[in-house]
């Protein structure tokens, strides 16, 4: 009997959305580009090592894939094409299979969540990657995609 494939759920959304409350409520650990900044520059919102953050991230999935992890989740906004197409062609080398995550939460939603907490993004920059999500799309390599609606409660 084959084993069933690996899975690398890749989250789309943007900030605030929910991505990292809705990984705590599965109990998952995710790679986290926030997690990263922080173990490498004691701050999960320094955007100036963005290279070094992801060059990292990709090589941390592929180690867990190579380490047979049934299940990788990547926590970033994730909200292009081309951002999503670097962990598409991971879990292809690795014969495993790409699930996107998407939060389809209008901004409005988003901008009062990200107010109402303690890292908060500038509302410009919030609009601004509004501006740039795309959702995702099978085309992109996907073979499903999980669609995780506003909900009134994380
Ligand atoms: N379903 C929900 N309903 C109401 N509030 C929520 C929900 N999900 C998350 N929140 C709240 O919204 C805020 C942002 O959530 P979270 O940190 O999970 O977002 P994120 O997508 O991981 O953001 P980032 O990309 O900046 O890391 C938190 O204060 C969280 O408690
Ligand atoms: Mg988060």
């Amino acid at each position: 009997m084959s084993s069933p494939r690996q899975r690398v759920y890749v989250l789309v959304g943007l900030p605030a959305s929910g991505k990292s409350t809705w990984l705590a409520g599965r109990g998952v650990t995710p790679l986290s580009s926030d997690a990263l900044r922080l173990l490498l520059r004691d701050n999960e919102a320094d955007q100036t090592i963005h290279g070094v953050v992801f060059a990292l991230l990709r090589r941390l999935l592929r180690l867990r894939l190579e380490l047979g992890a049934a299940a990788s989740y990547i926590d970033a906004t994730n909200l292009t094409r081309r951002e999503r197409r670097q962990w598409i062609k991971i879990a292809d080398w690795y014969g495993a299979e790409s699930v996107a995550v998407y939060f389809d939460v209008p901004l409005a939603v988003c901008l009062e969540r990200n107010a109402a907490r303690q890292r908060v993004v500038p509302a410009e920059a919030m609009e601004s990657l509004a501006k740039r999500l795309a959702p995702p799309e099978l085309a992109e390599g996907f073979a499903a995609i999980e669609v995780v609606p506003t909900s009134t409660r994380p």
